[in-house]
């Protein structure tokens, strides 16, 4: 695919768009040079309590202090709910769920997952629950956990999801961090015609967290779990007993909303921490121009509420905008490769995003399960989490799209709140591979390993050089941390730890993580992680882990193992280290491949040098580049020689 790959806004799409060309260049032009008239203007698409006068209060340098709107108050489950009542639109879907099982399904008008909000709101106030403490949700893919969000929003606390395929391990510090003092979990959940044990793991996790004081329990497949008196209760007992009305907390624009954990290079997983105000005006404001949505259509992201695209693009941003949105419990693949489209048909979905892999395992299926169903509903379609390659790119436009949707490639992070790169329908012309140009208010650029700004068309470090309202404010229990994880490599402007490459056109291609923070299938993960993993077991006395080229998951994880003195290298010992990893971690963390490594390749300081690691990983051994600053060169040879494919 070259740069000049260009694929253009088709008429009848620009002609009906939200947003053209001509509109996207004035909102471009308007919040660069008048960034508050900009943002006030934007921020009356939420509901406030109080209407901020202040707009934009943000310094990137010292200590780095990021205000948006800090004199406004709302809440912001009434701009999910309440004023779409008001409204009159109590009635409409808000959200439509489809379970593992393709025979279950429900709806839930606004009117209902308002008085379920209410309810379990009050139940979690009746539990002494207060603004400003941190609910810990863990739980499968049910409405119920939209409801859990938005309870704690309700009544001003912070919600902390953990995704609900993460381990005891890790489900254990992530309370402890932020010492949660609720669970909300299920007894099960559903997966690909599985069951996830989540109250089980919950148990397990529990008995290292004595911050937590109640467990609200969803009884959703109805299998029989262990309740522990005066600790743990069932959730529809809890919310009947509760009236379907529940007054919200008045919330500064700068309270917290919640804290969402990820992964960076080094150390534990951080929580990210977001805030009332700017975050919903972020959801609201790229929820409506990425997918030019429009009142009355069936919205569907595919992702997990465990991870951040589930927070802004499931429930915020869509039930901010009055969307009916689709909450799918289950996998593309189950019961057959067909089911997205299956349900696409179903549903007459009209905007569908999803993530790369996803696209790229079905890809592998080829078009027949897609040539069955109809999608004549499909309208826009979206990409998510990773670089999407272009053959992936193309197949997805041509095959699932049948060269009518536009595809909107969108980068962003768990830390940038929402999107911040992506083609808008109706206004910018794609090229397939590439995340396209910036949305109004957000201002990336390229910098060299010094710093130095870099113009033209070029690669190097993305940054972005001034806030955005969804911008994460700080990590939890550690601003210092915040500022010199995101702040210090590149003082003065918000490093991404990615890279990029910007083209003749200035149109953005990102080239992925620059940092040790890998990809695996749209997951994020930090190799420090699964290296502590491995190092945590007795057998292993090293361990380094780096990503490699993978066909499905963009990124595969390939582990080198030094052994303790004595231990020897087996085919069992292997598999029991996979299954550690998966035990300590959670399955999301399986090494692809583990390699015996007798010694690594280390400087004769004593540092790992990673770069020839990741070139053996990915069979690239003819280009290892400079090996003499190693203490014992002979390692490299020894490790590309036994190379495991
Ligand atoms: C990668 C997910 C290329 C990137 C929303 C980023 C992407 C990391 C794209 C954040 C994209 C996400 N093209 N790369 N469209 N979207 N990424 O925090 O490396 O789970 O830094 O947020 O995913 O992952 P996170």
């Amino acid at each position: 695919m070259t740069d000049d790959t260009l694929i253009a806004i088709k008429p009848e799409i620009a002609a009906t768009a939200r947003v053209t060309a001509e509109r996207r260049a004035a909102m471009v032009q308007a919040a660069a040079s008048d960034p508050d008239g900009f943002w006030r203007q934007e921020a009356s698409r939420i509901a406030w309590m109080k209407t901020p006068t202040k707009i934009k209060n943000t310094d990137f340098t010292g200590d780095v202090s990021i205000k948006w709107f800090e004199d406004g108050e709302l809440n912001a489950s009434v701009s999910c709910l309440d004023r779409h009542l008001e409204a009159g639109r109590g009635d409409q879907v808000a959200i439509l769920w489809e379970g593992d099982d393709p025979n279950a399904d429900s709806k839930t008008t606004y009117a209902e997952l308002h008085a379920q909000v209410c309810r379990v709101a009050n139940a979690l106030r009746a539990l002494g629950v207060k603004k400003g403490d941190r609910v810990c949700i863990y739980l499968p893919m049910i409405v119920e956990a939209a409801v859990a969000m938005l309870a704690c929003a309700r009544i001003g606390a912070v919600h902390s999801i953990v995704f609900g395929g993460f381990s005891p391990d890790s489900l254990a510090s992530r309370i402890q961090d932020s010492e949660c003092s609720v669970l909300l979990t299920a007894d099960e959940g559903r997966r690909g015609g599985r069951k996830v044990p989540l109250k089980a793991n919950a148990d397990e996790a529990l008995k290292t967290c004595p911050s937590i004081r109640h467990v609200l329990v969803v009884r959703n497949t109805g299998t029989q779990v262990a309740m522990q008196e005066g600790r743990d209760l069932w959730w529809h007992e809890a919310a009947e007993a509760q009236p379907a009305t529940c007054e919200p907390e008045r919330m500064n624009a700068e309270d917290p909303l919640f804290i969402l954990y990820t992964s960076g290079s080094t150390g534990k997983p951080k929580g990210v921490l977001h805030t009332t105000g700017g975050y919903m005006v972020w959801a609201s404001f790229t929820h409506e121009l990425v997918f030019d949505y429009r009142p009355g259509e069936i919205y569907w992201c595919t992702a997990d509420v465990g991870w951040v695209t589930g927070h802004t693009y499931i429930v915020y941003g869509p039930l901010a905008n009055g969307a009916t949105t689709l909450m799918f419990e289950g996998v593309p693949n189950y019961p057959d490769s067909g089911r997205m489209w299956q349900v696409v048909d179903k549903h007459q979905v009209n905007i569908f995003y999803t993530a790369p892999t996803a696209i790229r395992a079905l890809m592998r299926e080829g078009e027949g399960p897609v040539k069955k169903h109809s999608r004549k509903s499909l309208r826009v379609l979206g990409s998510v989490g990773e670089p999407i390659n272009p053959e992936a790119w193309l197949w997805y436009y041509r095959v699932v799209g049948d060269e009518r949707c536009p595809i909107v490639d969108t980068w962003w992070q768990t830390e940038t709140g929402g999107i911040l790169i992506s083609p808008l329908p109706g206004a910018v012309a794609q090229k397939p591979g590439s995340a396209t140009l910036p949305l109004p208010g957000v201002f990336p650029a390229l910098v060299d390993g010094d710093g130095k700004v870099l113009e033209g068309a070029t690669e190097g470090n993305l940054v972005i050089t001034d806030s955005w309202p969804g911008q994460m404010r700080s990590i939890y229990g550690d601003h210092a941390r915040f500022a010199q994880t995101y702040f210090s490599t590149f003082p003065g402007k918000y490093f991404t730890g990615d890279g990029a490459r910007r083209d003749a056109d200035g149109y953005w291609w990102i080239t992925g993580r620059v940092d040790d923070v890998i990809n695996v299938a749209g997951h994020r993960m930090g190799t420090a992680e699964v290296e502590s993993a491995l190092v945590a077991h007795p057998k292993v006395a090293e361990a380094a882990v780096v990503g490699m080229p993978h066909d499905i998951k963009g990124q595969g994880i390939y582990a080198y193992v030094t052994l303790v003195a004595g231990e020897e290298p087996t085919e069992a010992l292997r598999k029991e280290l996979v299954a550690w990893v998966r035990k300590e971690i959670g399955p999301i963390a399986t090494p692809d491949a583990i390699q015996w490594a007798p010694g690594l390749p280390k400087t004769r300081s004593g540092k790992i040098m990673r770069r020839i690691l990741r070139k053996i990983a990915a069979n690239e051994t003819d280009s290892l580049g400079d090996t003499s600053t190693l203490a014992d060169p002979a390692v490299v040879t020894e490790l590309v020689e036994n190379r495991v494919s």
